[in-house]
């Protein structure tokens, strides 16, 4: 793990959107303790945050969904540095048009892509995700301009109202159950229950 520590100060220094340190840490403990065997990840970047959450569980395998070619070439080139090139594989694309064509099922899915799509994106996501998984989000508060605590500017409005309609639907519905972490962008963690 300790290269990808290293690997991360560099990518945040190349100002990559990587997640951050306390969510990274989160993520992890949740995979530890729910160890489960299908993840999924919207939004894969260099693929740091996927290959540590493989090396925290060793029976699991990765799907990731991420738009940028030079990013998949490089998450590639992290897989097989890191040896888990055979438990991950990416789908190259827009994931409004992947997450819907999604077969399978998923006990993990860690949403991490486009803010102004998770509300669009919840629906398919909570189709593919099993009874007993868990959805955890990143940037659910969205520079504190969702829970008010940083006024919204003009131009984020509609994805903060997206973001807020996403909170609701994730912390309303009586089939799941939904901690929010009012820590750095914010992370949601949603258990679906039935
Ligand atoms: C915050 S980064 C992901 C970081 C990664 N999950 C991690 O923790 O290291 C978001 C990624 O989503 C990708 N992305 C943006 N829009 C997308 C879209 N419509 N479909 C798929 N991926 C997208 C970006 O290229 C970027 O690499």
């Amino acid at each position: 793990m300790e290269r990808i520590y290293e690997l991360r100060k560099e990518a945040k220094a190349n100002g990559e959107p990587i997640l951050r340190d306390k969510s990274f840490e989160l993520l992890l403990e949740t995979i530890r303790i729910k160890k489960p065997t299908k993840i999924l990840e919207i939004g894969v970047n260099l693929g740091l945050s996927g290959i540590a959450m493989l090396l925290n569980c060793q029976t699991a395998s990765l799907t990731g969904i991420e738009i940028d070619e030079e990013k998949i070439a490089l998450a590639k080139e992290n897989y097989k540095e890191f040896g888990v090139d055979k438990r991950a594989k990416i789908f190259q694309g827009d994931a409004s048009e992947i997450i819907p064509v999604l077969t399978g099922e998923y006990d993990f899915i860690f949403l991490d892509g486009p803010k102004g799509h998770y509300f669009e994106y919840l629906p398919n996501l909570l189709a593919v995700l099993k009874v007993g998984g868990t959805l955890f989000a990143d940037n659910v508060l969205f520079r504190g301009f969702v829970d008010g605590t940083v006024k919204t500017p003009h131009r984020y409005n509609t994805t903060k109202n997206s973001m807020t309609k996403f909170l609701d639907a994730i912390t309303n519905d009586k089939k799941l159950s939904t901690t929010i972490y009012k820590m750095e962008d914010g992370v949601s963690v949603t258990e679906k229950l039935l």
